[in-house]
């Protein structure tokens, strides 16, 4: 047997002897490896003449081939070892149910919108959106808060900075989702040519304001509701407020009161409050508010859509009238699902999520639906 073959036939017992991966690595470093024995063989492949080369040639690099061969094969054959040893131990019980994987759960102020539109979709209305990042135009002057108004005042208002030297008002943070009544009525405007059509929508979204208390976070959400038809009046302003608050609540008991109030782009205007009674130590919305332990609580402000702002929006006063209102969403989820603290809506906390929050597929809880 010439060298060759017998350094050949060498690796291979070993390799067939083998039986763990870290002695057949060994092995492949002795053989193949940059100083291995045939390694160096083929390199003396360089200095042979021509001749020597062909005879040799071949069969250094045939031993070569079959050393490597041989190792990944055995590498091959261990791995299904093991493989077989632990399928021949091992058990799996298919019939066991498989890990819960983590759920989500919806926000109530996600759930509070979904059951506001689900209302206001019986009632014909749809929903609409703006932008939260303002221009003074939409959030203040054409709701008929002029410049100089104190009514400013009463939002803290927060302001993007306006570039050096530059005319323009500085942008902002929308203090309301009253914007989007003006969008709503200009876009209206401008598809009609001036001549108008009837408006029902309702526009949930976000709103800021510089205020954080218990009962304030500088970021919570609002509930627009805009009509704008021929020949609306208070009446329908309060049926539908009443429809509504009684098809949230899932009640029929549940009293309004308006209360005449201010807002510059209502006139008149009226603050909403909503009777509530006490039942087992409870306050609930609903029931007799004139008995001892009731009473009432604001939930909205509202009114009838001032005539200047029905202008500014590019319609007629004269031909269009209608009612808005705007409602805090964070207190009516509060009110609806027993939460007392805002601030825990917004701290992220997925103990609270999961308390506090709905599952994607679950019924929803709104049973009955508006007139059922
Ligand atoms: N935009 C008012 C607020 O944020 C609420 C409101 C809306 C009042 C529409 C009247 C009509 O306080």
């Amino acid at each position: 047997m010439s060298d060759i073959e017998s350094i050949k036939h060498k690796y291979l017992d070993q390799i067939a002897a083998v039986t763990d991966g870290d002695a057949l690595e060994a092995i492949r470093v002795a053989a193949l490896g940059k100083k291995g024995e045939i390694s160096l063989l083929l390199k003396t492949l360089g200095k042979m003449s021509p001749e020597e080369r062909q005879s040799e040639g071949p069969k250094i690099n045939g031993a070569r081939q079959a050393v490597a061969d041989a190792i990944a094969a055995r590498k091959e054959a261990m791995e299904s070892e093991v493989l077989n040893a632990r399928l021949a131990t091992e058990k799996l019980d298919m019939t066991l149910p498989p890990p819960s994987a983590p759920k989500g759960s919806i926000h109530p102020v996600s759930q509070v919108m979904d059951e506001l539109a689900e209302i206001f979709a019986d009632l014909g209305f749809s929903v609409a959106t703006g932008p939260e990042i303002e221009d003074d135009w939409h959030n203040f002057t054409a709701l008929n808060i002029p410049e100089t108004h104190p009514a400013r005042a009463m939002h803290d208002t927060f302001y993007f900075p306006v570039p050096e030297g530059s005319e323009e008002l500085p942008k902002l943070l929308r203090t309301h989702t009253s914007p989007v009544q003006i969008r709503t009525m200009v876009d209206v405007a401008k598809q009609t040519g001036g001549e108008g059509e009837p408006i029902y929508i309702i526009v949930p979204g976000r709103t800021y304001r510089s205020d954080s208390d218990a009962t304030h976070t500088p970021m919570f959400h609002q509930v627009e509701g805009l009509v704008i038809d021929k020949g609306i009046h208070m009446g329908h302003l309060k049926w539908t407020l009443e429809t509504f608050v009684r098809a949230f609540f899932e009640r029929d008991d549940i009293e309004l009161r308006l209360r005449p109030s201010y807002f510059p782009f209502t006139e008149p205007s009226a603050e909403v409050d909503v009777g509530f009674s006490v039942e087992n130590g409870r306050r609930i919305i609903g029931g007799d508010a004139r008995s001892n332990e009731g009473g009432w609580m604001e939930i909205l402000g509202s009114g009838m859509v001032h005539p200047n702002v029905i202008r500014n929006c590019g319609l007629d006063p004269d031909v269009w009238q209608g009612f808005a209102f705007g409602c805090g969403i964070d207190r009516l989820a509060m009110l609806k699902y027993g939460m007392d603290d805002l601030r825990a809506f917004f701290d992220g906390d997925l103990r609270w999520a999961e308390h506090y929050g709905f599952g994607a597929l679950d019924v929803p809880t709104l049973s009955g639906g508006v007139g059922a």
